[in-house]
């Protein structure tokens, strides 16, 4: 995080600790809870929103050499991606044009080569057909024109986003316009992936909501998170539909006793950044935790892959058994208590004990959220395609009537804890 953000953030969240207020939403929001549960809507958000807007699929330092390629499933589409020997990392729907085979099971690996399982053709690391078994027995085809599907990709600030419909444009400088330069202050090109694990959870929203309050701290996490975070103190920022949410820790008591120009930068603060639709880092100048969320295969289902990533790896055992703990924690915390309740909450789901949901004011996070689903999910074709434009402000790549001219939202007002 820079400096003055730092401070500015710190600053905000002192007064409300002094104050006993959090930021907060002008009045409480009803949802309806069949946004949650119709099928027909989730197959919609993930037409509209997921198979539509740039996802972050992978890190940097997961493809960081020539070959480097991963294969993950998102969304029903099985997705492949891998670092070229012009440095260039592309995507591509990896299903074999030949009779639809998968080339790769979900993974990560290392070749400029992907051979069909089936009939053994080959395609290399642009996605061209440059090796077709027995061709001479198999009859006349245009290799030219039966290379891999492509799905553009971008790379940028350690992150590599894929659009999930061919030949859409992705323009990552006007979707992440405002949340960029605060990802760029970590120097993600750099981290390292240190773990990777994979936990199974509950309908994509109602894990999501989990990410952007802290007012449940102190009663799910009593032994984990609220040991060093405050419970129900929050600053919202929102940059169009990505979020910046701050909380103090308890270490922020101890600004009081120093100058401003003391302040060591994150001391006294945690902060929860998203990148709709589905991903959160979790994340400080030593490292933390990026989570993907990928929905599926049902509306009642979804997983989180978890990514720890730090600047530099462990150099010794003691620093080894540092990161283990801090990886450790958020894996119990995430397993055992955030799945945990949402597991519950899709029981109660299921039961229709509920018409609808209520987000408090100190949920603001929670509103804005559901606000760019619903956002989103009012657009045409032809809004969600619409070439970038800083003119009419409107396209799936810049914010629409969400960004404010990329401003964050305007401030929110407080209310007493
Ligand atoms: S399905 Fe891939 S080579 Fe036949």
């Amino acid at each position: 995080m820079r400096r003055s953000e730092y401070i500015a953030l710190a600053e905000r969240l002192l007064a409300h600790v002094t104050d006993g207020t959090t930021d907060s939403a002008e009045s409480v929001k009803h949802i309806p809870v069949r946004n949650y549960l119709e099928p027909v809507r989730w197959q919609r958000e993930m037409d509209q929103i997921f198979r539509r807007l740039p996802l972050l699929l992978a890190l940097t330092c997961e493809l960081r050499e020539t070959g480097d390629y991963k294969s993950i499933d998102v969304v029903g589409l099985p997705v492949l991606m891998v670092r070229g020997d012009d440095g260039i990392v592309r995507a591509f729907i990896r299903t074999c044009t030949h009779r639809g085979t998968l080339l790769t099971e979900e993974g990560k690996g290392q070749c400029d080569r992907f051979t069909c399982p089936y009939h053994g053709w080959t395609f290399d690391d642009r996605g061209a057909l440059v090796g077709v078994a027995g061709r001479h027995k198999f009859g006349e085809i245009r290799t030219a024109s039966r290379g891999l599907v492509q799905l553009p990709s971008a790379e940028r600030a350690g992150m590599i986003f894929v659009r999930l419909t061919p030949g859409a444009p992705i323009d990552l400088e006007q979707y992440l316009e405002g949340m960029m330069p605060e990802l760029e202050s970590f120097g993600l090109e750099n981290w390292h992936l240190y773990r990777q694990n994979e936990l199974p959870t509950s309908n994509w929203k109602v894990a999501h909501d989990g990410y952007l309050e802290g007012y449940h701290f102190s009663t799910l996490h009593p032994n984990t998170i609220a040991k060093q975070v405050m419970n129900n103190i929050m600053t919202y920022d929102a940059y169009g539909p990505h979020q910046r949410v701050g909380f103090p820790t308890y270490r922020i008591h101890g600004l009081r006793e120093k100058a401003q120009k003391e302040w060591e930068t994150e001391e006294g603060v945690s902060v929860v950044r998203t990148i709709f639709p589905n991903v959160s880092f979790a994340i400080g100048l030593r490292g933390g935790l990026m989570s993907q969320l990928l929905p599926g295969p049902t509306p009642q289902t979804s997983r989180t892959i978890q990514n720890h990533i730090y600047p530099r790896l462990p150099a010794n055992d003691e620093e080894r058994a540092q990161t283990d703990a801090s990886v450790n924690l958020f894996m119990y915390a995430v397993e055992k208590e955030d799945n945990w309740v949402c597991a519950q909450i899709q029981r109660g789901l299921a039961s229709g004990g509920n018409q609808d949901f209520v987000f408090g004011k100190n949920e603001l996070g929670l509103h804005r959220l559901h606000e760019s689903i619903d956002y989103y999910l009012s657009l045409s074709s032809e809004e969600l395609f619409k070439p970038s434009s800083k003119q009419n402000g409107s396209s799936i790549n810049g914010h629409g009537n969400l960004s404010q001219a990329s401003e964050p939202a305007p401030s929110p007002g407080t209310i007493k804890d």
